[in-house]
This record gives structure tokens, C-alpha cells and sequence, in this order.
């Protein structure tokens, strides 16, 4: 299966189930914005176990209905909603995986992992061997947060080498919206990343931008690493296979 225009695989889209989006209004202006930025797959990723949400298994899913009867109605073509969780890690999540507490993407083996932006590169290279471990193959969400990653090269390989898809937010690739833009920039054109993903958790706050990051990273980047991220581990992340 293939997937059609762009995949946003990191999204708080379905309302009052964390930080996200707050409330059915504002996720149908945010599934608007994305189609606009020519997204036709979205996977929503609520946030679990960050402790900051009031996380309901059985709220989220009805929600999740909702959402995603909203998306299927979006412009012309519609959006493919798909469900998941952006995880954050503490020992032991992998238990939580399996019982199917804490969602893989789509129900995949590919997991959306999250750390403490100020963990250290020891912890987070621990954390997602054991869920490698687990049989599960990990995203790490949005890599230019972590202040133990900045400009590291050597440790961004050292993940990769590991077994870890490397995710990167559209926004931080542009320079009006992101102190990181030159760096995130860096890493898609040297072939690092595997995921663009916008995050998105607004219409205003954090808006669901795709297009407006490819065309910034277009310029420069090389051909066969844009079609990586846009197209082919999208579709591999959608068909279940490994990268
Ligand atoms: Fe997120």
C-alpha cells in the first residue's frame, strides 16, 4: 500500500486528551491547515505517560472516532487518520506496550518514543535499546529538542547505528520559527532523519505545517534523501516494514 501527498506521523489532533488540541472545533481547523499543506495521512499522537495529561484509554478513542470521521470529510481527497501514542519513556513502558495499554503506531511494531529534553544521552540510548529489546522498533520524537543531541553527529549516528528512527519537527526546519532550523537542516541533507513530523498541537500555537518545510528543505537537500522522508519510510512506517 501506498501512501498519497504527505504523511504527518506526530500530531496532538484529537481534542482534550492532552496538551494538544482543546476541543473538536479547533482539530477540524488544524485537519484543514494540514490538507492545505498537502498532508493526506496523519497518525495521532496524544501524549502518554508524560504525566501532564489526563490520559482515558476509552475518551480517546471515542474521540479518536470523531476525529477521524472530521478527517475523512477534509477537502476533496480527505485525511487518513491513524491512531498512536507519543510515549514517553520510564522503565518498564515496554509492559505497557504489550498489553496494549500504550499504542504502537497503527498497530504496528513502530513505537513514538519521547524523553526529558535534559536526559541524558546515556539514558536515552538505554531507554531505546530496551524497547528494541521489547521487539519494538522506536521514533524518537522530535531529536533537536534534547540538549544532550545538539549538533552531536557522532551520538545522532550512534542512535540510528542502534536500530532508532530519528524524527524531526516540519517547523524546526524553518528559520522563522526555529532557533535549530540551520541544524535540522544539516541533518535531513546529510541523509540522518527518517521522519518529518509537525507535531502540531494548535491552529495557532504549533500549527500543522508540511509543505511550508518542504519547500525550505527542498533547495538544498539532495533528491534521494527527500524522497526518504517524504515518501518511502512513510509508506514502510504504514505497511509495518522494517527500515
Ligand atoms: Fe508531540
Amino acid at each position: 500500500m501506498e501512501t498519497k501527498g504527505y504523511v504527518d506521523m506526530h500530531s496532538h489532533i484529537i481534542p482534550g486528551v492532552d496538551d494538544g488540541s482543546q476541543s473538536l472545533e479547533d482539530s477540524i481547523k488544524m485537519l484543514q491547515m494540514a490538507y492545505d499543506e498537502g498532508v493526506r495521512t496523519m497518525y495521532a499522537t496524544p501524549h502518554f505517560g508524560s504525566g501532564k495529561e489526563h490520559y482515558d484509554a476509552t475518551l480517546l478513542k471515542e474521540r479518536f472516532s470523531e476525529v477521524e470521521k472530521a478527517a475523512r470529510e477534509t477537502g476533496e481527497e480527505g485525511i487518513k487518520l491513524i491512531l498512536g501514542n507519543e510515549i514517553t519513556y520510564s522503565p518498564g513502558v515496554e509492559e505497557l506496550i504489550n498489553d496494549g495499554t500504550a499504542l504502537t503506531m497503527g498497530g504496528s511494531r513502530y513505537v513514538l518514543m519521547e524523553f526529558d529534553y535534559g536526559a541524558s544521552f546515556k539514558a536515552i540510548y538505554k531507554g531505546l535499546q530496551q524497547i528494541i529489546t521489547a521487539g519494538y522498533r522506536p521514533i524518537l520524537a522530535h531529536i533537536e529538542r534534547y540538549y544532550c543531541l545538539n549538533k552531536k553527529f557522532d551520538d545522532i549516528l550512534a542512535l540510528r547505528e542502534l536500530g532508532v528512527a530519528l524524527q524531526i519537527n516540519s517547523a524546526s526546519v524553518i528559520p522563522k520559527l526555529s532557533q535549530e532550523a540551520k541544524f535540522c537542516r544539516k541533518l535531513i541533507r546529510e541523509g540522518y532523519i527518517h521522519f518529518l513530523g509537525s507535531d502540531c498541537h494548535s491552529p495557532e500555537w504549533r500549527p500543522p505545517v508540511m509543505k511550508s518545510a518542504v519547500d525550505v528543505l527542498s533547495k538544498k537537500t539532495p533528491e534521494k534523501y527527500m524522497e526518504r522522508i517524504l515518501k518511502k519510510y512513510p509508506d514502510k512506517l504504514y505497511n509495518n516494514e522494517f527500515i
